[in-house]
């Protein structure tokens, strides 16, 4: 089946390829304070409990990426980017939309996912695609100063 899924500014959503560890691993590491190495996203490309979503133009130019997991009837957002210049145009809902449409053929009936407390974009949007706080984690992330970061669970149902 051919999974595509129109995205703002010219845009499409599909899903990863292998081939695209290198892409999600810089714009992971320009996104976050611990980036995570290409190995660990060829292993997460590799295992079919772990896809990935891109956003790409017709060259496959990768601008933004969404990686889940999923394990029976619940589904987990892993880490959502997208690159600096291109934040703000509606990229991470177009990936989060595409995530959800896809969910739709798997057994997970329920989104979880964990933000830190002061990311108030990445809340935001969450909020906005229907997530919901319902616990949190102290000291879940280190921040480049040394301090730990509380962690907001939140959560959706699907479909
Ligand atoms: C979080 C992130 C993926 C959002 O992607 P994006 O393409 O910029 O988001 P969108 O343009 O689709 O915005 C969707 C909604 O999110 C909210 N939002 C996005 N950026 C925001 C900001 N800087 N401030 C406040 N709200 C914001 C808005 O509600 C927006 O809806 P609106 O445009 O109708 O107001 C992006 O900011 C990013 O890559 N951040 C760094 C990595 C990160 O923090 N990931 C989340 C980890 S849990």
């Amino acid at each position: 089946m051919l999974k595509f899924w129109m995205a703002p500014g010219g845009l499409h959503v599909e899903p990863a390829e292998t081939r695209d560890a290198k892409d999600l691993a810089r714009i992971h590491g320009q996104s976050f304070y611990r980036g995570w190495p290409t190995a660990d996203f060829e292993s997460f490309l590799a295992d079919r409990t772990t896809p990935a979503y891109v956003a790409c133009d017709a060259h496959r130019r990768i601008a933004g990426f969404a990686l889940i997991r999923i394990a029976a009837d619940e589904a987990e957002l892993l880490t959502i980017a997208v690159e600096p210049r291109r934040r703000g145009k509606g990229l991470g809902r177009a990936l989060m939309d595409a995530v959800f449409a896809d969910l739709m053929l798997s057994p997970a009936r329920r989104m979880f996912l964990e933000v830190d407390e002061q990311n108030s974009a990445a809340i935001k949007l969450y909020e906005k695609l229907g997530f919901a706080t319902i616990s949190s984690r102290k000291g879940y992330y280190a921040r480049p100063d040394g301090s730990a970061a509380t962690a907001l669970v939140m959560a959706r149902d699907l479909g």
